[in-house]
């Protein structure tokens, strides 16, 4: 959460910044500002997007070769103009952006309180930021061992660039638990939450680890320890394309994502999965199919969307690998204490790789021994730098808030891994096998038959856009779509919407429906068919609205239905890839309809990297 940009070297800083703000502001949109040094030192910020601090920047001096910028998704203090970063010290000399949460900022800031230090803003950050030149000022130190001092006091995470009006030829950035990504340009550096505002000038980063300061100068990286020992930077080449963090004529990242999944789920599987040969091809899953085979159990560790995906899997699993499976949300298993056995399975479900619980909770299991294999679409992200091993999704960055090409690609992927064991462990019979790996080669050409639905689900989010509540039922594979259809609506159009097992209805929630009450069900041809018809009745003996989402040759829902979004047929454990695209579409269109900023829904932010 919160997106930091930072460039030094010959040119305009501030062009640069505030592009690359608008590429992150996707992890949060509360509040945005920029820090600039030009012999003077500079700070201008503001509540609400970036493109609201560009309006007030009109006519103002944005002169200098160095400069901070943050779009903030709020922790400590409300979102507003004082509690936007970047933070000034009290000296006035020091700027700071900061990404995380320091837990012991209130004991900090009542010893600086007692030194006389005195505070324009609620936030955590602003404590940090004259810790460390409190520390700087009393010891007569310098920056870097100022900030290595505090650092080692702090308890929490952090990404922090910090510049001194003082040392105008300096950035220093330092990072646990909060990414930070540094481009490495010709007598130039950029640094930057994520690769997305680096790629346009530089393919060239070092992605800092844990514990890291970097002292980054236009012709110097230098990267040290929190015990001032130098580290080597290791330089990796991005494989991204500019295009691929543009909207490329589309209204909305979101929308744009939706229709991208016939490529990126062929992109995941191009290269793996040779249907004909029967062939997968993952070579970080094979180094552990051992393990797997021979696990007592799998855990599937995630947060919202992911979560979802790995409610499929755990279908999956069970029924082709016969794996007991349990799926876990990330903050209530990292909390509670868990029993993990040495050799226990862990599969990390992220799009981002830097969801703080996930991260934690992977830890956590690692220490005790558990194999962590990571599912992840960010290449170099923490958690699958913290992974044994794992299978990247390539659904290329996803941008929009909602998860969308995300869920089908991790769908994917956890497929491939599960046939791939099934097969290993001979719990499969060939035939099936051979049958699965048709139907997964077949769904990128599936998926774009049923994006040919969406003028259908546009009319249908006309009709039912004023409806106050929203139910999605779906049962065995298509339950976890049915939560996800839920989660979608929520985040999108902020109408109140759940997700139900079908055959759960009769135990309470039944007693909500009434004529207004839109019911999604999520009922594409599978082996529980017969029964969420029979739930279909329930809802439409009961005048709720059924919307079905079901598949080509059902003659029986459409007669149980007030609308219906036919799909081409697809074997159950390949289904969701299908099932949930109008679901995604639906979400969109409403947003749309009601006049929300769908790429950027209140309250959210892309990355949660804060517990
Ligand atoms: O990056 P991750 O997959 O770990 O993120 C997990 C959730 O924060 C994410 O799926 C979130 O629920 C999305 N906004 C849902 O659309």
């Amino acid at each position: 959460m919160c997106g930091i940009v930072g460039y030094i070297g010959s040119r305009q800083a501030y062009p640069i910044i505030i592009k690359g703000l608008k590429r992150l502001e996707y992890r949060g949109y509360d509040s945005a500002g920029i820090a600039l040094i030009d012999g003077d030192l500079k700070v201008y910020k503001k509540k609400g997007k970036v493109a609201e601090l560009e309006e007030i920047l009109i006519g103002k001096d944005l002169q200098g070769n160095v400069g901070i910028g943050h779009t903030r998704w709020a922790t400590h203090g409300e979102p507003s103009d004082r509690n936007a970063h970047p933070h000034i010290s009290n000296s006035n000399n020091l700027s700071m952006i900061h990404n995380g949460i320091i837990e012991n900022y209130v004991q900090i800031k009542n010893e600086l309180l007692k030194n006389g230090y005195s505070f324009s803003s609620d936030t955590d950050t602003e404590v940090l930021l004259n810790f460390i030149e409190d520390i700087k000022e009393n010891n007569n130190s310098t920056l870097e061992e100022a900030l290595r001092f505090a650092l080692k006091r702090i308890v929490g995470a952090y990404c922090i660039l910090l510049i001194d009006k003082d040392d105008p030829q300096t950035i220093i950035a330092a990072r646990k638990g909060s990414p930070l990504v540094i481009g490495i340009g010709k007598n130039e550096h950029f640094l930057a939450s994520d690769a997305s505002p680096i790629i346009e000038y530089t393919k060239e980063v070092v992605y800092v680890n844990d514990y890291e300061i970097a002292i980054v100068r236009a012709d110097e990286l230098i990267l040290k320890n929190l015990g001032n020992e130098k580290q080597t930077p290791f330089i990796t080449k991005l494989d991204m394309e500019l295009a691929a963090i543009e909207k490329s004529g589309y209204d909305h990242f979101m929308l744009k994502e939706i229709f991208e999944q016939p490529q990126t789920i062929y992109d995941c599987l191009r290269g793996r999965l040779d249907a004909e040969k029967g062939t997968i091809t993952m070579s970080g899953i094979q180094q552990y199919a051992e393990q797997i085979i021979n696990a007592n159990r799998i855990i599937m560790i995630a947060c919202g969307t992911s979560w979802h995906a790995g409610l499929v899997a755990e279908y999956i699993f069970e029924e082709l690998c016969r794996i007991p499976v349990e799926v876990e949300y990330a903050s209530e298993f990292r909390y509670r204490n868990p029993v993990i056995n040495k050799g226990d399975v862990i599969i990390a479900i992220s799009q981002s790789g830097e969801t703080a619980d996930t991260l934690v909770a992977i830890e956590t299991a690692k220490e005790q021994g558990a194999i962590i294999l990571g599912v992840l679409n960010v290449v170099g992200s923490s958690i699958a730098r913290k992974s044994h091993a794992g299978a990247y999704t390539h659904a290329g960055p996803e941008i929009g808030v909602a998860s969308t090409k995300a869920f089908t690609a991790q769908l994917a992927v956890l497929t491939m891994i599960a046939l791939k064991i099934a097969r290993a462990k001979n719990t499969i019979d060939e035939e099936r096998y051979f049958l699965l790996c048709k139907e997964l080669m077949e769904i990128p050409d599936k998926v774009a038959l049923v994006l040919k639905q969406n003028d259908n689900v546009k009319a249908l989010a006309e009709k039912y856009k004023n409806a106050d509540d929203f139910l999605y039922l779906g049962r065995g594979y298509n339950f976890a779509v049915a939560l996800e259809g839920a989660l979608k609506l929520k985040e999108i159009s902020y109408i109140h919407a759940e997700g139900y097992p079908a055959a759960e209805m009769k135990h309470g929630p039944i007693a909500l429906v009434d004529e207004n009450l839109p019911v999604v069900f999520v009922a594409t041809k599978d082996s529980y068919h017969q029964k969420i018809v029979s739930n279909m009745q329930e809802i439409k003996a009961r005048k709720g609205k059924v919307i079905s989402i079901i598949t080509e040759g059902d003659v029986v829902s459409p007669t149980l239905s007030d609308d219906v979004i036919i799909l081409p047929t697809a074997d159950e454990i390949v289904a969701p890839m299908l099932s949930v695209i109008p679901l995604q579409l639906l979400a969109y269109y409403i947003g749309i309809a009601k006049g929300y900023d769908v790429d950027k829904p209140r309250n959210l932010a892309k990355s949660v990297t804060v517990e």
